[in-house]
Formats: structure tokens, C-alpha cells, sequence
């Protein structure tokens, strides 16, 4: 079942990351996010070992108020993929944020698998770094409840604000 992390659960993350992800290294994001306030994130404890894993960032958008949330990253292990445990823990955070009053979540990622969740392509809501053009469907986003997101620059906390995380 999904919980709420905490610092504890890093040794887990260190060995989730690098075998959901061989060719990218996420953990100084990992570790970052561990230490930022306010940040919603879930694991997946299955007897003790972390098998999965994601959050999200409070983000705002520029000059407006409405709570935002940021998805990302999100890992399942290898071994434990394709079995419905990357779409529980997406649910299980979604849920948590439209409870929170969480207007609406942006993401960065494969709109093959976020549409799932009925994530649409997002073009007047920007992210924090300019992307490249291949990836422009890949911005995507979900509001979470009657209100429609506003559009203008995405603002993100310090953590997230490297363009290297927005850039091949
Ligand atoms: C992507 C990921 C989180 C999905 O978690 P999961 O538990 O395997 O996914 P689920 O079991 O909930 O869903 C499986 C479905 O998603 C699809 N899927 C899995 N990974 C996908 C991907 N990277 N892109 C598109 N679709 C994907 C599967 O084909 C399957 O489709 P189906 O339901 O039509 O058969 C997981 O595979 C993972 O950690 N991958 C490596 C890291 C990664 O790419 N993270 C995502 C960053 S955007």
C-alpha cells in the first residue's frame, strides 16, 4: 500500500532510481525533494523494500494563487512493472492533492501513459525552462477539480528550477 515517505526511505530510493532509471541519474532530485517542505510523497513498501515511488511539488503559477502540484519523478522497480502499481500510487497522490484543494497537476512525461489519468497536452501554461521542441507533447495536464488552470509561466521551487531537468 501507498504511505507517505520520509528520510528513512532513502536508502530504499537509492536503490529504486537507479534500476527504474539506467541511463539517468534522478537521485539528486530524490535527495532534494526529501528535504523540501510540502512536497506529497508516496512509496510503495513491500515488507520493507521501496518498489515504487513518486511526488509532487507545490508550484504556482506566476502573479496567481491557485495551488498547483508538479508530478515527478515517479519509479516503479523493474521487477514489480505492468502490474498496475505506477497507475495505484498516480491515483492514490491525485486523490490526496484534489482532497488538499489542489487545483490542478502539470507533468513531464509520456502522454502515452500520463492520458491514462486524463492528462491533456498543455500549451498556455509554460514550464519553468523551455523544452525541446520533440517534447512539447510531453507537457501535459490534469485539473483536479470544476475550476479551469490558468495559463502564464510555471513557478517552481529552487529544486526543480535546473534547466538540465527540462533538457535532453
Ligand atoms: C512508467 C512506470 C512508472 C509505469 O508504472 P507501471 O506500474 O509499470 O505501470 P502500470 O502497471 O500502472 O501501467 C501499465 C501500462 O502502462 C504502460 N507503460 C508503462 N511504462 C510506460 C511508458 N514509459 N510509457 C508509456 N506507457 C507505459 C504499459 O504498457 C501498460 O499499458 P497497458 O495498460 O495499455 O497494458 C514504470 O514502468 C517505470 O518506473 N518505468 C521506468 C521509469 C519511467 O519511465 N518513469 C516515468 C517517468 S515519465
Amino acid at each position: 500500500m501507498a504511505r507517505e515517505s520520509n528520510t528513512s526511505d532513502l536508502p530504499g530510493l537509492e536503490v529504486l532510481y537507479p534500476a527504474a532509471f539506467p541511463d539517468e541519474d534522478l537521485l539528486a532530485l530524490v535527495h532534494d525533494l526529501a528535504v523540501e517542505p510540502n512536497v506529497l510523497s508516496l512509496v510503495l513498501d513491500q515488507s520493507g523494500a521501496i518498489i515504487g515511488h513518486v511526488a509532487f511539488t507545490p508550484c504556482t503559477i506566476q502573479g496567481d494563487r491557485q495551488p498547483l502540484a508538479l508530478l515527478g519523478p515517479l519509479a516503479i522497480h523493474p521487477d514489480w512493472q505492468k502490474q498496475g502499481w505506477g497507475g495505484a500510487l498516480v491515483r492514490e497522490g491525485l486523490a490526496r492533492l484534489r482532497k488538499q484543494g489542489v487545483a490542478g497537476v502539470l507533468v513531464l512525461g509520456d502522454p502515452a501513459y500520463y492520458g491514462r489519468f486524463g492528462f491533456v497536452a498543455q500549451a498556455n501554461l509554460f514550464p519553468p525552462h523551455p523544452l525541446p521542441k520533440e517534447w512539447a507533447s510531453a507537457w501535459q495536464s490534469l485539473a483536479l477539480g470544476d475550476e479551469k488552470l490558468g495559463g502564464g509561466q510555471l513557478k517552481v521551487p529552487k529544486v526543480w528550477d535546473d534547466p538540465k531537468l527540462w533538457a535532453e
